[in-house]
């Protein structure tokens, strides 16, 4: 797959950070493609109203998505929360919370799935379509050597779980769609801002940066290897 062969329709919900720099590469980099950008805020920010913790919200999408007149081509999930009102992530087990672990498990991992289900009606056999989403590589089990941040990793592998368990599911019905799980890499925004001062300058992305790095390791996705977790080099990450 090429630069230039994407057209369509390309969703990215969650214009914070890394989705604001997501949607602006894909428009330079893939300028046939019609850009929709979705978020909690509508009106002038986003085309498309969506809380993704919103049922009623996700089941508007799809008729949203059929008024572009456009097929599908690419779902790009830049959603995410890690702090918050009221939300920390935990350095200790004293500091996990019933309130924090539902949080978290809402936005991180029940609402990439449902994103999935409130998109698949305008699939369509024969054509390709990305489905990507942002995880984490704190969410892989095998790494995880430093421990805390439960919830925050929890969430996150179980998205890992869910869009693997999606891959295997589409890889039959929808031949043609492509599921990635991808780790930006630590990129400056106001999600990591916090905990910037462990990271060195050097291993900071800009935004920018991550989201290149991004579309490059997504663009050689194919079918044939739906379900992967991989890195911002396009390196994979053990589950
Ligand atoms: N930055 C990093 O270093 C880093 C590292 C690893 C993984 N990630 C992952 O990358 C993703 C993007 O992170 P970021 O750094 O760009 O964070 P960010 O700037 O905080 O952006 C997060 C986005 O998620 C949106 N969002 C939160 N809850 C939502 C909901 N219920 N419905 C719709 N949108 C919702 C926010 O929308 P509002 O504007 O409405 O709040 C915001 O646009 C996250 O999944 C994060 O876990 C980031």
């Amino acid at each position: 797959m090429h630069d230039d062969n994407w057209n369509g329709l390309a969703l990215v919900v969650g214009t914070g950070g890394i989705g604001q720099a997501i949607s602006e590469r894909l428009q330079q980099r893939f300028p046939d493609l019609v850009l929709v950008t979705a978020g909690r805020e509508g009106g002038s920010r986003h085309q498309v109203q969506l809380d993704l913790e919103s049922d009623t919200d996700l089941e508007r999408l799809a008729p949203a998505l059929q008024q572009f007149g456009k097929p599908l081509r690419l779902v790009f999930n830049c959603s995410g929360r890690l702090h918050g009102p009221g939300l920390k992530p935990e350095k200790r087990l004293t500091q996990v919370t019933r309130e924090a672990l539902a949080e978290q498990f809402s936005i991180n991992a029940f609402a990439p799935v449902l994103l999935a289900k409130a998109v698949e009606p305008l699939f369509e056999r024969d054509r390709p379509v990305h489905f990507a989403s942002l995880s984490a590589r704190v969410g892989s089990i095998s790494d995880n050597r430093t421990g805390g941040w439960y919830a925050y990793r929890a969430a996150k592998s179980a998205q890992n779980q869910l869009l693997k368990t999606l891959s295997v599911e589409w890889s039959r019905r929808w031949p043609n769609a492509t599921v990635t799980l991808l780790h930006p890499g630590t990129t400056d925004t106001a999600l990591s801002k916090p905990f910037q001062s462990f990271v060195p300058p050097e291993k900071l992305f800009s935004p920018e940066r991550a989201a290149d790095q991004l579309l490059t390791v997504l663009s050689t996705q194919t079918p044939q290897q739906s379900g992967s977790f991989l890195a911002w080099d396009g390196q994979p990450i053990d589950w």
